[in-house]
């Protein structure tokens, strides 16, 4: 049965299109966006910093750690470099697996479809709060080898698992079943620099009916890092993991993102 996609209600993936100036947010959606916006006015560069993030992840995993296959969960609609084209731009034969839990996305899933032919892409639409059925699906372990070292991505979506639904299992299901020399790369909210907007962020976001959760650095590293060694510069703004431009960097009250990247040993 196809999902509904429901446009009366906002949903993150396009709340989140609406800040990187995409085309596929409905009306509820941009209330949302425009009510963020009043109460952190910077969200929208943040969002573009922590999409610029999420390419200098990919090409880091590919050029220098040797990484050639992905699983990306919480994709999001499909936007300018997605996972695939940063990796396969880069070498053509890496494999991704993206995974979305909201029906808008997989409408828009072609796009992300569009694998070189040395490589593949697939898109599974499932829930990050049901790890083993990402694990389990037979796309999943049609597209990608798990003997061999794989980058698990949950860029910008920790934080809509709140602790009520047990985000450390998830992330611990998900890492366990990847082999040593596989790497984790993840993203999320901070209130340590703007604890009045991020508040707000974090209740407009759950008055919506989207689940959120804002993590300072310490409990973001604990859920996600525990156990893995850190990569160079370690968990630090989105904006300061190895930037590309040498010029003059956001505030960290304009980001309120940390990213980090590390891998299994
Ligand atoms: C802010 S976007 C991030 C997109 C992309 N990873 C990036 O960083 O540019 C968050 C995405 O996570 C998805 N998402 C939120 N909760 C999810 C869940 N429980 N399972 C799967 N996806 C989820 C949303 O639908 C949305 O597409």
């Amino acid at each position: 049965m196809k999902p509904e996609i429901n446009t009366a209600k906002p949903h993150a993936a396009r709340v989140y299109d609406f800040y990187l100036g995409g085309k596929d947010h409905f009306a509820a959606d941009r209330e949302t966006g425009q009510a963020l916006m009043r109460v952190v006015p910077t969200i929208r560069a943040a969002a573009r910093e922590n999409r610029a993030f999420l390419g200098r992840a990919v090409r880091f995993l590919v050029a220098e750690a040797g990484i050639r296959q992905f699983l990306d969960i919480g994709t999001g609609l499909p936007s300018a470099n997605n996972v695939h084209e940063v990796a396969q731009g880069l070498v053509p034969s890496c494999r991704v697996v993206y995974v979305d839990n909201d029906p808008i996305v997989l409408a828009h899933a072609r796009a992300l479809l569009t694998s070189s032919p040395e490589g593949k892409t697939a898109y599974i639409q499932a829930d990050l709060r049901e790890p083993e059925k990402i694990l389990d699906d037979r796309v999943t372990r049609q597209t990608l080898d798990f003997a061999q070292p794989i980058a698990l991505m949950l860029v910008a979506v920790l934080h809509f698992v709140p602790d009520s639904d047990g985000p450390r299992r998830i992330v611990d299901t998900l890492l366990d079943a990847l082999p040593s020399g596989s790497y984790f790369a993840a993203s999320h909210v901070t209130p340590e620099h703007d604890p009045e907007g991020v508040g707000g962020l974090v209740r407009t976001y759950q008055a919506s009916g989207l689940p959120a959760q804002a993590r300072v650095a310490g409990d973001f590293a604990d859920l996600a890092f525990r156990g893995l060694d850190m990569v160079d510069p370690g968990l630090v703004l989105v904006s300061e993991w190895r930037p590309d431009a040498q010029g003059v960097r956001p505030q960290a009250s304009e980001v309120n993102w940390y990213g980090a990247i590390a891998r299994k040993p």
